[in-house]
């Protein structure tokens, strides 16, 4: 099991580095490499993705992915800046199918801002497709300046764009994980507006045929983003594009209480897999050991369950972090009144030593 690990800027470096060593306290064999990935890799070699990163992700089983960015990088020109990295990768490995669970722990109810009947139990499932859409459209703008700003022009433009593979294939995705949960999947689109989600929208339903067993529904994204705030809990797979993916997973998040405690999964037809916390890089709170490692720690469970065959182990982890919130232990962005506040690597070591004593029980 060889796993690319590739921490990046910001708070990645902390963050993977606790979930790194919750997964050395299983008891599995795994080859562990790191390289630089985004504005840490351009200081080093003037580039996001280096060749040897992409060379070594590539001859990975799974990645294990921080987060990158910094506003310092700016005024970049495009392809130099950090958020290429992750892009390339998607692009590179082929990882269409992202997804993005959005499970409510019980003892963080009260850590959401809304109400907690609205929250409690929720467990919604964001499947956003990943290598497509106005993303990975072309051509990508106008560039007339190298600093990665438009002084002086008249326009600017990206282009959105869906083939009829791209969709069926992420739409097959979407049907399949709703038959092992509820059978029910909302297609989210702005069919009324844009020739693209129309596309979108006629060839999920087409694919909707050979699941007769499954629950479709369409909604716009207009009305999906209101409705996951009004009732989030009468949704449960969500399939979308890459964009309206993209902000309603971070809109997700927040039922949950905190964007610090979500993982994601980036799969490709292999199931060869990139694992990366939902969050970003947070350079505001870089360096202060106050981020919250959970959702990177949770992605190495993913990593385990769909990449390394791993379940029994996802399952150690997962179970893990419930002892430890049941503990009360919480970082800064969970904190309430009655918990009690740790670090970064406290947290980290607090599920290590779940982990541990689950193996002497
Ligand atoms: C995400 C992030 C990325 C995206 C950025 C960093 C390019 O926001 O993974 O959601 O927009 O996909
Ligand atoms: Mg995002």
């Amino acid at each position: 099991m060889k796993i690319a690990v590739l921490p990046g800027d910001g708070i990645g470096t902390e963050i993977v580095a606790e979930a790194v060593k919750v997964l050395h306290a299983l008891d599995l064999k795994f080859e562990m490499e790191e390289a630089l990935v985004g504005g840490a890799a351009y200081e080093a070699h003037g580039h996001p993705l280096p060749e040897s990163t992409l060379k070594l992700a590539k001859a990975s089983d799974a990645i294990l992915f921080g987060a990158v960015g910094d506003w310092k990088y700016d005024k970049l020109d495009r392809p130099l800046r950090p958020e290429q990295a992750i892009l390339g990768l998607r692009k590179n490995l082929g990882l269409f199918a992202n997804f993005r669970p959005a499970i409510c722990y019980e003892q963080l109810v009260g850590a959401s801002s809304l109400k907690p009947e609205l929250i409690s139990g929720l467990d919604i499932l964001i499947i956003r497709e990943l290598t497509g859409d106005i993303y990975f459209g072309q051509p990508r703008g106008r560039r007339v300046a190298t600093d990665g700003h438009f002084p002086g022009a008249e326009e600017a433009f990206d282009t959105m764009r869906y083939s009829r593979p791209e969709i069926e294939r992420i739409a097959h995705v979407a049907f399949q994980a709703a038959r092992k949960r509820s059978k029910k999947v909302t297609s989210v689109d702005k069919s009324n507006v844009l020739e693209t989600f129309q596309f979108w929208k006629d060839v999920v339903t087409e694919v909707h045929k050979e699941y007769p067993d499954v629950a479709l529904d369409h909604m716009y994204v207009d009305n999906a983003a209101m409705q996951l705030v009004k009732e989030p809990k009468k949704f449960d797979v969500v399939v979308t594009g890459n964009m309206f993916g993209d902000i309603l997973s971070d809109e997700a998040s927040m039922l949950t209480g905190s964007i610090g405690m979500l993982p994601s999964a980036s799969l490709n037809s292999n199931n060869q897999g990139l694992y990366e916390p939902s969050h970003g890089s947070a350079p505001d709170i870089a360096g202060k050991g106050i981020a919250n490692p959970l959702a990177t720690i949770l992605s190495a469970a993913m990593m385990l369950r769909f990449s390394l065959n791993q379940a029994a182990s996802a399952d150690r982890i997962e179970t893990a972090v419930k002892s430890v919130l049941a503990s009360g232990l919480r970082t800064v962005d969970i904190w309430s009144e009655g918990t009690q506040k740790v670090s970064t690597r406290e947290m980290g070591e607090a599920v290590v030593k779940a982990i541990t004593k689950s193996t002497k029980s």
